[in-house]
C-alpha cells in the first residue's frame, strides 16, 4: 500500500507481515516462550493516564531536548536491532539517513547487517549515534571494535550501550521454526545457517555469558565513551550500575526476547519513580520496550525518563518503505508527541512531570 495510507506505526507492522518473507518475519516479530512479556510491554502503558490541563497556549511546541549530551529533535531513538537487511537491501542505512536527517540518535547493534564502516560513512558529519556491544568471549575482538569507535571525529558516537539482558538466547519457538536461511550479519560475527536454530542464535556464538560487574572496569580500560548498561530490570541494579560508575541505563526486557514474565520496563520505571527519584537524577534512565505512540513517550519521560526507545517499529517501517519508511515513522512520533503535548497544555517537554500522570494499580491482561 501507498505510504500515504500509513497513519501510525502498527500500520507499517500490517504491511511488513505482508511482504517480509518468514524467516524475517519471524526472525523480527518473535519473542521467549509465549511471548507474554512482549504483550505486556506494551499494554502496561495502559497503567497511566493523564491530567491534561486547559488553557494554556500551546500553537508553539518544542519537542528537542538532550540524549546523552547530544542535541536531538525528539526524546525518542532507534534501538539498536540487528538484521535489518533481512527485511531490506539496504537495511541499517535506512536507518541511519532517516535518524540523521531528523537529528535523532540510532543505536547501532554489535549484530548489525551493515557493517560498521559502511555505518560510519552513512552518517552526517553532526550526527551522533551510539553502538551496542554484546561483550565477545574473544576480550580481543571487542577491544578492537571499541579502539575502532574512538578513532571516530569526536560527536560521532555519543556513548557505548552494553546490553546485559541477554548472556544466552531467549527461547524464541517462531524464530526457530521458521525455514532457515544462511544468515551473516556485517560483523566479525559468525552467522551461518539459521536452520533449526533460528537467526538470533544462529549471530551470537560469540557472546559471553560468564560476564559481571567487573565488565565496567575492563570497559573503562579501553573506552572512554560514556557507558550505558542495556536490559536493567531491577531497582537495585539502576543503583549498582550508578556506583560502578555508569552513566546510563536502559530499562528493557529486549522487547521481550529474553527472559518470559520479566516485568514490562514501564512498571520498572514507576517503581523507580516511586521508591528512588534520586537516582532518576544521578544516572541518565532511558527505556525501550512497547512503545508505539507518542503518548508512550509521554508518559515515560514524566516519569523521569531521559529518551524512549522503538526497536520493531523501525525494523518494519524500513522492510516496507526503506529509508522513507523510516523518515515516516519518525515524522509520525513527531506529529503523535506534539499533539499530545498540545493536548496535555504543555509548550516544552520539561514542563512534563509526574503532577501530569495517575498511575494505576498493576493488572494483567
Ligand atoms: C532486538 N534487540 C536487540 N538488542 C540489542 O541490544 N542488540 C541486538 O542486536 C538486538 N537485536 C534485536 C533484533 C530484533 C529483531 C528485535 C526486535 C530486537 C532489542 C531492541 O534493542 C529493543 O530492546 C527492543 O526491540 C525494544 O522493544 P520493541 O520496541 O521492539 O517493542
Amino acid at each position: 500500500p501507498p505510504i500515504g495510507t500509513i497513519l501510525n506505526l502498527d500500520d507499517f507492522q500490517r504491511v511488513a507481515q505482508t511482504i517480509l518473507t518468514d524467516q524475517a518475519w519471524a526472525y523480527y516479530s518473535s519473542a521467549a516462550d509465549d511471548e507474554i512479556t512482549k504483550h505486556f510491554n506494551r499494554s502496561a502503558y495502559s497503567r497511566i493516564w493523564f491530567k491534561p490541563r486547559i488553557l494554556r497556549p500551546v500553537m508553539e511546541v518544542d519537542c528537542s531536548t538532550e540524549l546523552m549530551g547530544h542535541d536531538v529533535s525528539l526524546p525518542i531513538y532507534i534501538s539498536p536491532a540487528a538484521m535489518a537487511k533481512l527485511g531490506h537491501p539496504d537495511g541499517e542505512a535506512n536507518l541511519t539517513k532517516a535518524a540523521g536527517e531528523a537529528q535523532i540518535v540510532q543505536g547501532i547493534s554489535a549484530n548489525a547487517s551493515v557493517s560498521l564502516d559502511e555505518t560510519i560513512a552513512n552518517r552526517k558529519s553532526d550526527q551522533a549515534l551510539i553502538y551496542q556491544l554484546y561483550v565477545n568471549k574473544d576480550r580481543s575482538a571487542s577491544e578492537k571494535i571499541l579502539a575502532k569507535i574512538q578513532k571516530q571525529p569526536k560527536g560521532a558516537f555519543a556513548a557505548i550501550m552494553l546490553t546485559v539482558d541477554a548472556p544466552v538466547m531467549g527461547n524464541r519457538e517462531s524464530d526457530m521454526r521458521a525455514k532457515g536461511e544462511e544468515v551473516q550479519t556485517g560483523g566479525d560475527t559468525e552467522g551461518g545457517s539459521s536452520e533449526g536454530k533460528g537467526v538470533g542464535v544462529a549471530i551470537s556464538g560469540y557472546i559471553d555469558p560468564n560476564i559481571g560487574w567487573d565488565i565496567v572496569s575492563w570497559y573503562k580500560q579501553h573506552c572512554k565513551l560514556p557507558l550505558i548498561l542495556k536490559g536493567v530490570q531491577t531497582v537495585d541494579d539502576v543503583e549498582l550500575a550508578f556506583k560502578n560508575g555508569c552513566q546510563g541505563v536502559v530499562l528493557s526486557n529486549h522487547g521481550g526476547r529474553s527472559l518470559e514474565y520479566s516485568r514490562a520496563p514501564i512498571d520498572v520505571l514507576i517503581e523507580l519513580h516511586q521508591k528512588r527519584p534520586d537516582l532518576l537524577q544521578k544516572i541518565d534512565v532511558l527505556i525501550d520496550g512497547g512503545v508505539r505512540r507518542g503518548t508512550d513517550v509521554l508518559k515515560a519521560l514524566a516519569l523521569g525518563a531521559k529518551g524512549v526507545g522503538l526497536g520493531r517499529p523501525f525494523l518494519y517501517a524500513q522492510s516496507g518503505y526503506g529509508q522513507e519508511g523510516a523518515s515516516r515513522a519518525i515524522q509520525i512520533m513527531k506529529d503523535e508527541i506534539e499533539r499530545g503535548m498540545r493536548l496535555l497544555g504543555i509548550t516544552s517537554l520539561k514542563q512534563l512531570t509526574p503532577e501530569m500522570i495517575e498511575i494505576l494499580p498493576p493488572s494483567f491482561d
